[in-house]
């Protein structure tokens, strides 16, 4: 979170955004995670605005984000022993729980049909003060056009949204990176349907087993739990491929389709972007620290738009902690795309 972030709270910004939420109208927000479109989740009329404003298919349920543990008993039933721990260990933070749903609170547009709903308590000090200002439950999809890398700046949420959402209130950089991790805890043995902010291992420290769902690995044909993993997501205009080798096997590959005469980009890191000799090489972050390759993962993405390439090749990374999360982000900008030495 940005130092400037502080001046932002009791700023007028925010009774503004507040103002227009309550008037059912959409407002993006910065969270811990990525930034959020915002609209009073028991409202028809300003959830359908979200999905407008996206292009968002409406069988895509939209998560529901909370300020304070209170407002979670009216919109929920039959919370296990499970999610209670996980709530305790993780909130505020990048972590979304799927209940099941009371009926008959939130607009059914949210939940896209389907008896469960994600909840989320976001750890940001301007989404906390905005949902407690405006006192509603908060649908919050990321605050990007369907189908393009989620916004980490207001820059980029102006670039997908500008002239089509009420406003923006700006937070500078989001911390994590990537979105939160999707957990559902509606069975006996919890499973995660969306790697995210929170890894795995952190889960299972918690609570013990949990499940990831099996259609998450590209080798299934399975459909997804959770509606929006079966989306193409995050894909840069050039088309990106994964590549499993050295950099010296990634420069060949450079240097090959250079000489067809393409113009070529590579996802590097802070270790190996000077090896490479190509178009335009963009370091993501260090292998030494996973998090800071999820910190610019999207700005990375997005920032290729603005550079006059045909290919992508992309370094890859370990799957362990908040890897996983990084990998499937990814291995969808990819398509599945993968080259290896
Ligand atoms: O970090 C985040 O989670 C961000 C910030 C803004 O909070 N939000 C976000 O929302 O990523 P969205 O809508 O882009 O992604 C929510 C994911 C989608 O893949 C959706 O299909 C899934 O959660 N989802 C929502 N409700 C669900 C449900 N009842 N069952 C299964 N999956 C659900
Ligand atoms: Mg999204």
């Amino acid at each position: 979170v940005d130092k400037h972030v502080d001046n932002f709270l009791g700023n007028p910004q925010l009774e503004e955004a507040s103002e227009l939420l309550r008037q059912n109208e959409v407002v993006a927000f910065p969270t811990e995670t990525v930034y959020g479109l915002g609209a009073n989740a028991k409202s028809d009329l300003a959830v359908m605005k979200i999905y407008e404003a996206k292009g968002r298919p409406s069988d895509n349920p939209l998560i529901v984000h909370i300020a304070e543990k209170n407002q979670l008993e009216e919109l929920v039933t039959n919370i296990s022993e499970q999610a209670q721990i996980l709530m305790q260990r993780f909130w505020p933070g990048p972590l979304t729980i799927i209940f099941n749903c009371r009926p008959g609170i939130l607009s059914e547009k949210v939940t896209a049909g389907m008896d469960t709903v994600g909840i989320r308590m976001p750890d940001h000090p301007l989404a906390h003060e905005l949902i407690r200002l405006t006192n509603l439950p908060i649908a919050a999809p990321s605050a990007n056009r369907s189908g393009k890398p989620s916004p980490t700046t207001a820059w980029h949420v102006l670039d997908d949204l500008n002239g089509r959402i009420a406003g923006i209130v700006d937070g500078g950089y989001t911390g994590v990176g990537v979105e939160s991790t999707v957990i559902d805890c509606t069975g006996d043995i919890p499973m995660i349907l969306r790697p995210g902010g929170v890894s795995k291992e952190q889960i299972e420290m918690a609570i013990g087993e949990v499940l990831v769902d099996p259609a998450l690995n590209s080798d299934t044909n399975d459909c997804p739990k959770s509606p929006g993993m079966k989306y193409t997501h995050y894909a840069p205009d050039a088309p990106v491929y994964l590549v499993e080798g050295t950099f010296t096997y990634i420069q060949e590959l450079v240097n090959k389709k250079q000489k067809e005469g393409l113009k070529v980009g590579v996802i590097a890191t802070e270790e190996t972007k000077n090896n490479y000799r190509a178009d335009c090489v963009i370091a993501c972050g260090s292998r030494n620290d996973l998090s800071t390759v999820a910190h610019n993962l999207y700005d990375t993405l997005r920032a290729f738009n603005n550079q006059d390439v045909d290919l992508i090749f992309s370094e890859t990374f370990s799957v362990e902690g908040i890897g996983l999360a990084i990998m499937n982000r990814l291995e969808k900008a990819a398509g599945h795309r993968w080259v290896r030495q």
